[in-house]
Order: structure tokens, then C-alpha cells, then sequence
């Protein structure tokens, strides 16, 4: 990994203001390499950041591919689909492109959607069965279990480094939930990852702590081995208030 940054933000709206401004500079200093592939995060803190990021001037969005780093078992107009909330809070608002917008097809089922998606993820980096495609950009959340994605503790998709996506039952919710895997994550050139509110803080000081196993803090495993990490969390997570 080539370098991690940890910041620290008075309150959450700080955070993700200056995460606008950090995704902003990440898309244009990759904007020579003619398409921009970006997965984003599910959850509430992305939303605001969304809002800032439809602000930032100089970006070429006709270059942006989106994608989902995860996704709910629901339709994607559903109130808790990743898609909408993306949607409502960014898509709506830029001129990307339809056919570069790779919604994750839950119309089809969890381990049908797993597999559909895992195709269009190689169909639109142009790789073969064996690649493993490089995001520019991922951004994620952590849950105060230590989620990321939707890999969660104590679930088979932590284990997984063959597919890129899979179906991850999760017991803990009884659902299941379509994600990306650590080989994609870890593969990525630039991993963002937003954190907001005092529940994260005990997840949040194993991974600065290092003190993890794989199963009680997955977020602590998504380490890019050739890219750049960003931790943006607020005080409150960070647990300096
Ligand atoms: C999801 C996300 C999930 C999220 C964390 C943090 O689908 O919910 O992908 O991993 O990032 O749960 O969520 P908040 O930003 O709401 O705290």
C-alpha cells in the first residue's frame, strides 16, 4: 500500500465537505486516463458528500463509470436501495452518461444480481474471468460492527477471493446482501472511506490500532496494495469529543 491518510473533521458535515473536495481531485487527476471507474458506498453518509461533490466544478462526469461497491435485496426504487439513495443525492444532478451508470440488477435475485453484476464489472473494464479490474476510486462506510461493503463479521464473503461480487448471507440481518469482495477493494488505485458518529468509535480504534482479527473488523482489511488509503472520519467516531 503507498500511503495511508487519516484526517479528522469537527463534525460529519466537515467530513463531507472536505470528501467532495478530496473525490473531486481524485477524478480529475485521473481524467488522462479517458474513463473514470468509481464505486460508491451505500448508507447515510455519503448522501451529503453526494450533494457537495454535484457542486465541485472541473470534473468531466461524461468520463465517470459508476458502480456500487454493495447493495440491499430490494428494487432499486426501493427507500433502501443503495441506487436510489445515489440517485436522489448525485446521479440526477450530473451529466453521466446512462448506459455508464451499473446499478447492481436486484431484480433478479441476490445470487443471480451477484453474478449479472460480476459480468458487467468485466464486460465494462474489458477484462477477462481471471482479471481483477482497478477502481480509480472506491468509496466506503464502516458500520460500528466494522462492516464495510457488505462484508460483515463472520460471513462467508470475507473469504472469497475469486469472484469480485457475491451474494454474502448475512445472518446478523437476516438478509442477503450483493458486495464486492477484498480482491477488488484491495485492488483499487484510491479507497475512501467516510465515518461519521460516535457507534463507529470502538471499530474505528481497532483499525487505527491495528488490534483486528478478520472477523470482528473487516473494514481494518481493506488495505489497496498499490494504491492510496484516505480514512475521513469525524471527532465523534474518532472519539476526541
Ligand atoms: C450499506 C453500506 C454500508 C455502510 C455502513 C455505514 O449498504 O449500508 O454499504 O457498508 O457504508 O453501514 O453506513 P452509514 O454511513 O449510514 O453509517
Amino acid at each position: 500500500m503507498s500511503e495511508t491518510v487519516f484526517q479528522v473533521f469537527p463534525t460529519a458535515g466537515d467530513l463531507q465537505r472536505a470528501a467532495s473536495d478530496l473525490v473531486a481531485s481524485i477524478l480529475r487527476e485521473n481524467a488522462s486516463q479517458g474513463r473514470l471507474m468509481v464505486a460508491l458506498s451505500g448508507g447515510s453518509t455519503p448522501r451529503n458528500m453526494h450533494l457537495h461533490l454535484v457542486e465541485q466544478p472541473g470534473i468531466d462526469w461524461s468520463l465517470v463509470h459508476l458502480f456500487w461497491g454493495d447493495e440491499r435485496p430490494v428494487p432499486h426504487h426501493h427507500e433502501d436501495s443503495n441506487y436510489r439513495m445515489a440517485h436522489e443525492s448525485l446521479i440526477q444532478h450530473l451529466p453521466i452518461p446512462a448506459s455508464q451508470v451499473h446499478r447492481v440488477p436486484t431484480e433478479y435475485g441476490p445470487q443471480q444480481a451477484a453474478e449479472r453484476y460480476e459480468r458487467e464489472i468485466r464486460e465494462s473494464f474489458g477484462i477477462d474471468d481471471k482479471a481483477i479490474p482497478r477502481f480509480d476510486l472506491v468509496i466506503l462506510g464502516m458500520g460500528a460492527d466494522g462492516h464495510t461493503a457488505s462484508l460483515f463479521p463472520g460471513t462467508k464473503a470475507l473469504a472469497e477471493r475469486k469472484h469480485l461480487v457475491v451474494a454474502n448471507e448475512v445472518p446478523q440481518l437476516r438478509t442477503t446482501r450483493i458486495t464486492l469482495t477484498y480482491p477488488v477493494l484491495n485492488a483499487a488505485r484510491n479507497v475512501v472511506f467516510l465515518v461519521a458518529g460516535k457507534d463507529k468509535s470502538a471499530a474505528l480504534e481497532r483499525v487505527r490500532s491495528g488490534h483486528v482479527t478478520g472477523d470482528d473488523t473487516p473494514a481494518a482489511f481493506v488495505r489497496p496494495e498499490q494504491g492510496r488509503l484516505y480514512w475521513l472520519v469525524d471527532q465523534a467516531a474518532a472519539n476526541e469529543r
